[in-house]
C-alpha cells in the first residue's frame, strides 16, 4: 500500500538490488522534492541454506537455530541416515549422499540452495578406524561440496578442528597460523579441506568461511571424536555415579558449549566480507582437563567416581592444542563466547538429567 503510493507520488523511485551470498536485499530510494528518504521493504529475503550430515552431534541443533532465524523451510537437513519421526516433522529433510555430485547438483538446483552448511565427516577416533572412508567422505565428498559451491556461487561452511594441528604445533597456545602437520587422517582431511577452501577464494572468488572448532559439548550423541569424553560423563556419572575415561586426568583440550559453538557459525556466515581478514578462524571457548571437569561435576554429583584407562585416543589428544588462540575471531568479527566450565556443567546436568535420565533415555 504504502509502495503503491510511492510509485504513484511524485518523487522518483529506485530499486536498489544487492546479492549478498545469494541473499537478496531490496532498498527503494525515494527522492521527494525537500528530501531524500530511504525505505527497506519486505526485509531482507532468508537465504535456502542446505546442511549436508545434518543428523550428527551438530547437524539438528543448527537447523534450529538458522529456522528460528530465517522460517522452518529456509533450512533443509540432510544426511544418508533414516530420519526419526521427530526429525521428520520439524522441517524439511531430504536424503543427500555427499558423494554424489549429481545427486548434490539436483538439489542446489530444486531447491534453489544459496549456502551449504558442510557437516558430513567421519570424525578423528572413527576416521583411524576405517581411513579408505574417511579419505572417501572427508576429502572426495568435500571436493565435490566445494566444486558445488563454485558452480552455483554459494556460500559454504566448512567446519575445521584443533584436530587439524599436530604434535609439531605449538599447543599453548595454538595460533590462527602455525605448523599444523596431524598425523590423523581425520585431520590430514581437514587441512585439505582449509588449503582447497581459500585456494578457490583466492583462484574463483569463491566465498568459502571455515572455523576450527574445539570439542563441542552437548547432550546430542557425538559422533567419535577425541573429545567425546565430555559429554558422555554426564550420561554415565548422572546414570550411575561412575565413569571410566579413555584419557588422562591432566589431558587439557580446548572445548566449547554447542550453543557457543552454532552462535560462532551464525555470526562468521553472516559477517560482511570486508571484516574477514582470512577464510579460516581459530574459535574456542574455554580449555580443561578431565580432572577439571570432574572437579565441577562433584558440585553437582558429591559421590561422583571416575577411573582413568588412556586408550588408542590418548596419543591423539597429546598431539592436539592444548590451549586454542582465538583473538583473530574476536578482533576480526567480534567473537565472544557466553559459556565456561562452571555454566556449561550446570546446564548439562540440567538437560541430561531432565530430558535423559529421569526419562530412561541414554542420548545413543
Ligand atoms: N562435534 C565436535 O566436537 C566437532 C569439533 C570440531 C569439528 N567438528 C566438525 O563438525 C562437523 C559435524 O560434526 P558432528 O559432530 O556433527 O559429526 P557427526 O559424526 O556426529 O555427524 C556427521 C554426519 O555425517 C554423515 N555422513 C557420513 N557419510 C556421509 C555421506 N557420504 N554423505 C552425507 N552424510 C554423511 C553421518 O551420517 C553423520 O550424521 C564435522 O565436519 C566435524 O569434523 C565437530
Amino acid at each position: 500500500m504504502i509502495l503503491k503510493k510511492l510509485l504513484t507520488g511524485s518523487g522518483s523511485v529506485v530499486g536498489l538490488v544487492r546479492q549478498l551470498g545469494g541473499v537478496t536485499t531490496t532498498t527503494t530510494v525515494v527522492k521527494t522534492s525537500q528530501q531524500q528518504r530511504f525505505f527497506s521493504i519486505g526485509k531482507k529475503s532468508s537465504p535456502k541454506i542446505l546442511i549436508t550430515g545434518g543428523l550428527g552431534q551438530l547437524g539438528t541443533e543448527c537447523a534450529k537455530l538458522l529456522r528460528g532465524t530465517y522460517g522452518e523451510d529456509s533450512v533443509i537437513l540432510s544426511d544418508i541416515i533414516k530420519p526419526s519421526e521427530e526429525i521428520v516433522n520439524s522441517g524439511p529433510y531430504i536424503f543427500a549422499d555427499i558423494l554424489d555430485f549429481k545427486g548434490l547438483q539436483k538439489i542446489v538446483v530444486d531447491h534453489r540452495v544459496d549456502w551449504i552448511i558442510h557437516f558430513s565427516a567421519l570424525l578423528s577416533a572413527i576416521g583411524e578406524q576405517n581411513v579408505p572412508l574417511a579419505v572417501r567422505v572427508n576429502i572426495e565428498g568435500l571436493h565435490n561440496v566445494i566444486e558445488l559451491a563454485k558452480q552455483y556461487k554459494l556460500r559454504v561452511f566448512v567446519p575445521s578442528t584443533i584436530g587439524a594441528f599436530g604434535p609439531d604445533s605449538p599447543r599453548n597456545p595454538t595460533p590462527n597460523v602455525t605448523i599444523q602437520r596431524p598425523r590423523t587422517i581425520y585431520g590430514v582431511s581437514k587441512v585439505h579441506a582449509e588449503l582447497i577452501g581459500e585456494y578457490y577464494h583466492h583462484k574463483f572468488g569463491l566465498d568459502f568461511r571455515c572455523l576450527r572448532f574445539p570439542g563441542v559439548i552437548s547432550s546430542d550423541p557425538p559422533g567419535g571424536g577425541t573429545t567425546d569424553y565430555a559429554v558422555a560423563i554426564f550420561f554415565e556419572a548422572l546414570k550411575s555415579g561412575k565413569y571410566e575415561c579413555y584419557l588422562k586426568p591432566d589431558t587439557r583440550l580446548p572445548m566449547m558449549y554447542i550453543d557457543d559453538c552454532l552462535r560462532s557459525l551464525h555470526e562468521f556466515m553472516t559477517a560482511p566480507e570486508e571484516k574477514l581478514e582470512r577464510r579460516v578462524y581459530n574459535v574456542t571457548a574455554m580449555s580443561f582437563t578431565p580432572e577439571e571437569l570432574v572437579n565441577e561435576l562433584a558440585k553437582h554429583i558429591p559421590e561422583i567416581h571416575v577411573s582413568y584407562r588412556p586408550d588408542s585416543r590418548q596419543a591423539i589428544a597429546d598431539s592436539w592444542p592444548q590451549v586454542f588462540d582465538d583473538q583473530d575471531a574476536r578482533r576480526d568479527w567480534g567473537w565472544q563466547h557466553q559459556y565456561d566450565l562452571e555454566k556449561l556443567v550446570s546446564l548439562m546436568v540440567k538437560d541430561v538429567r531432565e530430558n535423559y535420565v529421569n526419562k530412561g533415555l541414554s542420548n545413543v
